[in-house]
């Protein structure tokens, strides 16, 4: 059978949402891709029934063309959920919670991790100026970190405050440099209370896509998923929170194979960017800072957006989706299983230096408490 919908925050907020597809597509801010790119991924989305992540750019009209699920990302900078000063704004919040399904707190991401950004002022065109709430024509800087969020406490004080103002499960994604985060992290939910606990947590490994990001943290920093997202999974199983918190995984996660590979490992969906923008037409001409992508998606130039054909373009990118969906299933079905949501550790072999293969779960053997 096909792999069912899992629900993303039930019994913690107001909208629980229903989340259809083991793949979705990895946030990619208008501005970092253009509109009809957004456009073919929103229609795309919507005919497959996975959601769109905004990236941390805002929501734009585009977003929201096709009618499918959409996740907000709230990044450093605030953009689209900001007041005139870039601080929070809980009245944008409680607006955007009427058309999206979730928000997701963007504390790093697996290309740039500890990294900020500038978008240079001729970037920002009215339009842009407008879905992100910033001032025309000028410079932005997006901070490397949240002003408003030190530490962990802060950060579920801040998950807890958007859920109960908006409704809507909150989520954060972060790239994962050691084990310090998770393990505190758990730890303060516990002590806390799970209504503190983030409805899920994506996490992005090293070798997660971009846009635009420094060579050295591209190539060198942030723990690879494969390694990242084991041990973030036994976290939430030895403190009893596996159940609480969606696990979301990316990072180069493109084919089937590695999709599944992800499942076994723990995670309850996967997200990709770089997948979808295949799906667009991306060729890889590494063009995509200097606003002249030959393919018309990183591009605000018109001649060259001409193109990326929003008609043709968004049946592609269901049809990834669909059939990314299909092949886990088939997998699945391979190992005897059910469905996806089935496949664990002991399902997949990993190869070792020596040319063996050893089972996952003997690799990443389950925590002790378990008997899985
Ligand atoms: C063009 C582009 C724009 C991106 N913009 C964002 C963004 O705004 N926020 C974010 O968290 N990640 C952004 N990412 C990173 C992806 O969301 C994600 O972390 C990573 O790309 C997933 O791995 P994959 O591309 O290997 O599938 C972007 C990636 C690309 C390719």
């Amino acid at each position: 059978m096909p792999t069912p919908p899992l629900v993303i925050g039930e019994d913690y907020c107001e909208h629980p949402f229903h989340a259809k597809s083991i793949i979705n597509i990895s946030g990619m801010s208008y501005g970092a891709i253009s509109a009809p790119a957004v456009r073919a991924l929103s229609l795309g989305a919507a005919e497959a029934g996975c959601w769109l992540n905004t990236g941390e750019g805002g929501l734009s009209p585009y977003h929201l063309e096709g009618g499918g699920d959409i996740v907000m990302q709230i990044g450093t900078a605030k953009y689209g959920i900001r007041d005139q000063e870039g601080n929070f704004s809980p009245e944008r919040a409680k607006e955007l919670a009427k058309v999206v399904k979730a928000f997701e707190i963007k504390l790093s991401q697996g290309a740039k991790p500890g990294k900020g950004g500038l978008l240079p002022g001729t970037k920002v065109t009215n339009e842009i100026s407008a879905i992100r709430g910033i001032p025309a024509h000028r410079d932005s800087i997006s901070p490397n970190r949240h002003r408003d969020i030190g530490n962990v406490d802060e950060l579920l004080d801040k998950i807890a405050h958007i859920r109960d103002l908006t409704g809507r499960p909150v989520g954060v994604k972060a790239a994962i440099g050691g084990w310090h985060f998770i393990n505190d992290l758990c730890d303060a939910v516990n002590r806390r209370g799970s209504e503190y606990a983030p409805d899920f947590l994506t996490i992005d490994g090293g070798e997660g896509g971009s846009g635009a990001a420094p060579q050295t943290l591209f190539d060198h920093m942030s723990l690879p998923i494969a390694e990242a997202l084991p041990r973030v999974v036994d976290a939430l199983l030895e403190s009893g929170l596996r159940d609480r918190v969606r696990v979301v995984a990316a990072g180069k996660l493109v084919t089937a194979a590695r999709a599944a590979w992800a499942l076994c490992a723990g995670a309850d969906y996967v997200n990709t960017a770089r997948g979808f923008m295949f799906s667009l037409g991306c060729i890889q001409a590494m063009r995509c800072h200097t606003n002249t992508c030959p393919t018309g998606i990183t591009t605000h130039n018109r001649r060259l957006q001409r193109g990326l054909v929003v008609q043709e373009k968004y049946l592609r990118v269901a049809n990834y989706a669909k059939n990314m969906n299909r092949e886990i299933d088939m997998i699945a079905y391979s190992c005897g299983l059910r469905h996806a949501r089935q496949l664990k550790r002991e399902h997949v072999r990993i190869v070792e230096t020596a040319g063996k293969s050893v089972a996952l779960n003997i690799l990443y053997p389950y925590p002790e408490i378990l008997s899985l």
